[in-house]
């Protein structure tokens, strides 16, 4: 058994594709998740204790029935639209929610998490790829949420030693091979499993917001990374924080852009149906591209996507919309 690790939000989407990926090397996994977005039936891979972030009497239970190694923290609300129409929901269960695990973890003596965090700190980019050096400028409550969440684990490090690893994920996507596990937001906002849902025909048509960027096609260019990519860093960056005192962050992304209109090909191409489509005006707040530069979790984590490719991102998410299990 290679230790006690907790997945916060571990019932979510990336949250329960990491718990068994834990499972997997040998970890003993505990998830703690509210159910709030996520679904009991995606956590199968070790012990699941609900509760909340905001709960501290059930974060103090939860850290006396474990004596944790590293905590994985994938716990937040997501929507971009909501956090502009709900600033306070936002910040209380992103920002108050981690103080909260902060400080049972620090009540506990536990000195390793790792934080998802997101490239929308970076606001509206100055550069076509994004280094982590870019300016961070979040443009709404949920990108600023995640932000302020980096620097409190920075001024952790700096007072108490905290080790910890944020990773800003591009657009995740895909399935687990397997065709078990795979995303199921309510209501879904990201745009592979839409357009999956188009080409099965659970919905009319797919919503293409803006065709007048300044890209190849005119709509938006994404850097999509697949789900188990993401997780095989997220388990180098254990190794990592043993070596490597200190606040770490890395962009993980593919390093690709693709358009709007490539994925939509892309998934026709895949599931060998038509996906209808219209034109509406731009949605604000959307950048024209946005691509990760991650050069420096490749150079200093030793990651590697293994998917490489559009369509194996998206084949293993058809697998999985064919057949949703929840
Ligand atoms: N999906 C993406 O493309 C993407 C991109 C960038 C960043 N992220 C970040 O990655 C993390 C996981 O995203 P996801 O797509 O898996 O989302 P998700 O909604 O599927 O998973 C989040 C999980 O956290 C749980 N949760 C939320 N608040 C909680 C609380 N207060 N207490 C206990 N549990 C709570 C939810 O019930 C859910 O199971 C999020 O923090 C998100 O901001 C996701």
């Amino acid at each position: 058994m290679a230790g006690s690790v907790l997945v916060c939000g571990g019932a979510g989407y990336i949250g329960s594709h990491m718990a068994r990926l834990l499972a997997e090397n040998g970890y003993d996994v505990t998830v703690f998740d509210n159910l709030k977005t996520g679904y009991r039936a995606a956590v199968r891979w070790g012990r699941f204790v609900a509760g909340d972030l905001l709960d501290p009497a059930a974060l103090k239970e939860l850290f006396a029935s474990k004596r944790f190694e590293v905590v994985f923290h994938f716990a937040g609300l997501i929507s971009v639209a909501e956090s502009v129409a709900q600033p306070a929901a936002y910040y209380r269960n992103n920002v108050e929610g981690t103080l909260n695990l902060l400080a049972a973890m620090q009540a506990a003596a536990v000195e390793r998490i790792v934080f998802s965090s997101t490239a929308a700190v970076y606001g509206n980019p100055i550069s076509d790829v994004i280094d982590e050096s870019h300016p961070k400028a979040p443009i709404n409550p949920y990108g600023w949420s995640k932000r302020m969440v980096e620097q409190i684990l920075a001024d952790y490090a700096a007072a108490y030693g905290l080790r910890s690893v944020c990773f800003r994920y591009f657009n995740a996507a895909g399935a687990h091979p397997d065709g078990t596990m795979g995303e199921a937001h309510d209501p879904e906002t990201h745009l592979v499993p839409n357009a999956l849902r188009v080409a099965q025909g659970e919905l009319p048509e797919l919503r293409v917001f803006g065709r007048d960027y300044g890209t190849p096609d005119g709509t938006c260019v994404r850097d999509y990374v697949h789900i188990l990519d993401l997780c095989a860093a997220h388990l180098a960056a254990i190794d990592w924080m043993n070596q490597t005192p200190g606040a770490s962050i890395f962009n993980l992304g593919s390093g690709s852009g693709f358009s709007i209109l490539d994925v939509i090909r892309t998934v026709a191409a895949v599931t060998g149906k038509p996906v209808p489509h219209s034109f509406g005006e731009r949605r604000a707040g959307d950048a024209a591209t946005l691509v990760a530069d991650s050069r420096l979790a490749r150079e200093r984590l030793g990651w590697k996507p293994a998917f490489a490719d559009l369509a194996s991102i998206v084949e293993t998410a058809w697998r999985w919309q064919q057949n949703r299990a929840y």
